[in-house]
């Protein structure tokens, strides 16, 4: 039964103030580390911040005396087994809709904290107490190689441009193939626009100074083919375009590299570029209200098996899903637990997806931590894909760290989901 719980304010990977959580019992005492996004989706729950004080009022020292002051007296006593019971209690403690008064980000670190101390507790790997029995599945990783949008200042529109190593045996040949991609882009970048652009964004990608997506998706080709890999073959690629943040409301405009697309206009452009590169994955390609041209666009790519996925549109939310799934919004989801502030709910709405026919994408945030919580929650969930940024940067290496271990640890009773995840 829990004892104790204790909260701490840390940094994370911006140099940001998040929170430490760690739960104990008598026996056994876990912790977990909280992210935070940078280009939220308007429907995500809460971040509870002091508003007020060092680092811009980003500090979450009131999120540390909520720990202490309420969610502690609710949970003491409570056996660490009981997730679903656990962050039952927390909602209703907080009782709104969007978790503003204990705060979301209270909330998931106590409830990731509970789960690990559990896993300590029954003396099991986290992937084995979440996931149970039955063959694992490792998830092939989406590596964000080039940022743009919100997570660099190169004027690039489109936020992410990534590569899916498929078809490889194994996570540990993925990982390491990918990393050659990653040096042999390196090269690429230094050799044509000179080495200062050599620097990486919050993701650990490269920032090269071009505006032109389809620009930046010939970049990954050649660092693919220089790597001495088959694009299509080895490798796909994946955009996430995060379009809320170059959409005019007023407008109704997205102004990509100095150009303004109304909505149709940019769905051909989407089109044009997956019809002309193997892109086989497009993350909210229209701002995140608009379900009816996400509907549009995932009718056309459908039939090509190309995935239409919803990041913003949904922010893990079981009620968004819902509603994407009656208008067939989505071919796609990006599993996001601090979107959404519990365990459980992080669960209900993943298994919700897969039982639909709907792929899962377990996902980093951008101000991440070394916590590599969602890479023991991917292998758990068998939904077959992780994104966690670049193959570099300690919060990011440790997610694919992570699964190279588990790998390891179920030595040949695991499959590598590679090209799999698309079919
Ligand atoms: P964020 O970006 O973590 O900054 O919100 C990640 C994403 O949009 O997928
Ligand atoms: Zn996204």
């Amino acid at each position: 039964a829990i004892t104790e719980i204790s909260a701490y304010e840390i940094l994370d990977s911006r140099g940001d103030p998040t929170l430490r959580v760690c739960v104990s019992t008598k026996k056994a005492r876990g912790c977990a580390n909280v992210p935070s996004g940078l280009s939220k989706g308007k429907h995500e729950v809460a971040e509870l911040r002091d508003g007020i004080g060092k680092l811009g009022g980003k500090g979450v020292s009131k999120a540390v005396e909520t720990v202490k002051d309420y969610i502690l007296q609710a949970l003491v006593g409570e056996d660490v087994r009981e997730q679903q019971k656990i962050d039952r209690i927390m909602m209703s403690l907080d009782g709104t809709e969007d978790k503003s008064k204990l705060g979301g980000n209270t909330m998931l670190g106590v409830s990731l904290a509970v789960a690990r101390t559990a896993a300590i507790l029954t003396s099991q790997e986290l992937y084995s107490y979440l996931g149970g029995v039955g063959e694992f599945i490792l998830p092939v990783p989406f590596l964000n190689i080039i940022n743009g949008g919100k997570h660099a200042s190169s004027g690039l529109d489109f936020q992410e441009f990534m590569i899916v190593p498929v078809g490889f045996d194994t996570f540990k040949d993925a990982i390491w193939a990918s990393s050659e991609v990653y040096h042999k882009l390196k090269e690429i970048i230094k050799e044509k626009y000179g080495g200062i652009h050599t620097s990486v964004g919050d993701e650990g990608g490269f920032t090269p100074p071009i505006r032109d997506p389809e620009a930046a998706v010939i970049l990954l080709e050649d660092a693919i083919k220089a790597s001495g890999y088959a694009v299509g073959d080895n490798f796909y690629i994946a955009i996430d375009a995060a379009s809320s943040n170059f959409y005019n409301e007023e407008k109704g405009v997205y102004t990509v590299n100095g150009k303004n697309y109304r909505k149709d206009e940019l769905l051909e452009f989407y089109l044009k570029l997956i019809d002309a590169h193997p892109v086989k994955s497009i993350e909210d390609p229209f701002y995140e209200e608009d379900f009816e041209s996400f509907s549009e666009l995932n009718s056309k790519l459908r039939k090509k098996g190309v995935l239409v996925v919803g990041d913003d549109l949904l922010t893990t939310n079981p009620k968004r899903l819902e509603k994407a799934l009656e208008k067939g919004s989505v071919s796609g989801v990006i599993v996001k637990p601090n979107q959404i502030g519990t365990l459980t709910e992080t669960i209900r709405f993943s298994e919700m997806a897969m039982h639909s026919g709907i792929k899962a994408i377990v996902s980093h945030r951008s101000g991440e931590t070394d916590d590599p919580f969602i890479a023991d929650l991917s292998v758990a969930l068998r939904n077959g894909a992780i994104k966690a940024g670049a193959p570099c940067r300690g919060e990011r290496t440790s997610k694919y760290n992570r699964l190279i271990e588990i790998e390891s640890l179920l030595s040949g009773y695991s499959e590598f989901a590679g090209r799999r995840f698309f079919i």
